[in-house]
């Protein structure tokens, strides 16, 4: 017979327990956004989601409720709802998406006021639970509470990140296909700058199987699909009359937890902290990047024509120019 000791035991059975541990992403935010975020990556079965709210209930019905479709959508991971953030410890993904959305009428930067104390909240929590945690950032405006977010946790900044670019070459996707006839799948936008009316869609690196738009669609239809690409959170506002998106921003968000979790390194547009890149000093603005397990890896400098840069670096200096007059930075 075969006698193991007890502390081989114990340390094999560690071992075990360890690789059968989840991974963890917790969502900050049971609204909308956050439900939505939380409720993509269930189905993507790659880890255990913890759903935090300041309201309990709110985020511990959802979670049930999500919970409750296991069987009928095929996951099996757990999804927890809590408004204790000892439930994030050991979460490798942090998405948050806490803070009071647009109304009809407002900007996004009319937000900064009630968001930015939440932002600081929400941060103190995260740097105390999930210290080594990667960031992604949902809360507007968005490239601001990015930054925030980074100095309330004081993580490096590459831990920290801005979901934007995403969203809005999916919207720019969108309204390219339709104009195309083609499939949306075929469709690949870049939409970088801030995540407002200053944002920069970009043609000449939109393409349809390979082939730029500029090719494809005359200069007006381009100009239209740019201008709505750049209002298509605010036309969505104005829909609904009561809040703001969130499918589109939800799924967005959860795109970018996975590429963070499973280390897929995409080549997406996301708020990024930079430090000379374009010009652009000691500001959250959206770039084309790699994001991975370390967060963002790399940030890529297209070469721009002077139009595009110069729209590019007056997005970043407006968010520059609102760090100082509205956070004091
Ligand atoms: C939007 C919000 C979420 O663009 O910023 O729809």
């Amino acid at each position: 017979m075969l006698l193991i000791d007890g502390r081989v035991l114990a340390k094999i059975t560690e071992e075990i327990l360890m690789s059968n541990h989840r991974r963890k992403i917790a969502v900050i935010g049971a609204g909308n956004v956050g439900a939505t975020c939380a409720f993509v990556l269930a189905q993507m079965k790659i880890a255990d989601i913890v759903l935090l709210d300041i309201y309990e209930g709110f985020a511990k019905g959802k979670a049930l409720d999500m919970s409750q479709n296991g069987q009928v959508l095929n996951y099996d991971g757990t999804i927890t709802g809590t408004s204790d953030y000892n439930d994030i410890a050991g979460a490798s993904v942090v998405v948050v998406t806490s803070g009071f959305p647009r109304q009809p009428g407002m900007t996004r930067e009319d937000l900064i006021a009630k968001n930015a104390g939440i932002v600081k909240q929400v941060g103190e929590g995260i740097r105390e639970h999930a210290p080594d945690s990667t960031i992604v950032m949902v809360t507007n405006p968005l490239d601001l509470m990015t930054y925030h977010m980074q100095k309330v946790t004081g993580f490096p900044a590459h831990r920290v990140c801005g979901q934007a670019g995403v969203l809005d070459s999916a919207r720019m996707t969108h309204f390219v296909a339709q104009a195309v006839g083609c499939s949306e799948e075929d469709v690949q936008a870049m939409v970088l700058g801030g995540h407002g009316d200053t944002m920069v869609p970009l043609p000449r690196f939109t393409t349809v199987g390979g082939i730029a738009i500029t090719h494809l669609l005359d200069e007006e239809t381009i100009d239209a699909i740019c201008k709505r690409t750049a209002s298509g959170g605010g036309e969505i506002v104005k829909l609904l009359e009561r809040g703001s998106a969130f499918y589109a921003p939800g799924s967005a968000a959860a795109i970018m937890a996975e590429a963070i979790l499973n280390d897929r390194k995409r080549l997406i547009p996301a708020s990024a902290h930079l430090t000379g890149q374009y010009g652009l000093d000691d500001v959250y603005i959206g770039v084309p990047v790699i994001l991975g397990a370390s967060g963002i890896e790399r940030i890529l400098e297209l070469e721009l024509t002077t139009n595009e840069l110069e729209s590019l670096q007056g997005s970043g200096n407006f968010y520059k120019s609102q760090l100082k007059e509205l956070l004091g930075y």
